[in-house]
């Protein structure tokens, strides 16, 4: 069974997101295997984006996901990676459909409230990184 890495960012997280969101994955049928509420160390975050390194976005990226606590969440199910990132919508908001979770919750790229892994690999690496625990 596929598992995937799903983070409320701050944003989310400060305007109480968080059960929205999870509604919206569990009812797609995506089963909730572990989460947590931390404030995410710049370290861990210079990890988790490692491959952003260098672009314009960033080093704002790291300061804001590093604002506050944020919500992260372990999800699974058959096509999880792919089912999370459809449910999340697209990166850049003005692209992201309404009916999407940033199509109806976010305006900011900068601030576009969710975050889902991009492969199953990626996953793999994201789970082991903000859930050392479950290795
Ligand atoms: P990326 O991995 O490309 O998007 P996604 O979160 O959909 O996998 O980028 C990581 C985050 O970086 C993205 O969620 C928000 C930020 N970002 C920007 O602020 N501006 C940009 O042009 C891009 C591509 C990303
Ligand atoms: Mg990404």
């Amino acid at each position: 069974m596929e598992t995937t890495l799903a983070i409320v960012k701050p944003d989310g997280v400060r305007r109480g997101l968080i059960g929205e969101i999870l509604r919206r994955y569990e009812n797609k049928g995506l089963r909730l295997k572990a989460a947590k509420i931390i404030t995410p160390t710049i370290e861990l975050l210079e990890k988790h984006y490692e491959e952003h390194k260098g672009k314009p976005y960033y080093e704002p990226l790291i300061k804001y996901m590093s604002s506050g606590p944020v919500f992260a969440m372990v999800l699974e199910g058959e096509n999880a990676v792919t089912l999370v990132r459809l449910l999340n919508g697209a990166t850049k908001v003005e692209e992201a459909l309404p009916g999407t979770i940033r199509g109806d919750f976010a305006s900011q790229t900068t601030y576009n409230i969710i975050h889902g892994s991009d492969s199953i690999e990626s996953a793999k690496r994201e789970i082991a990184l903000w859930f050392p625990e479950l290795a």
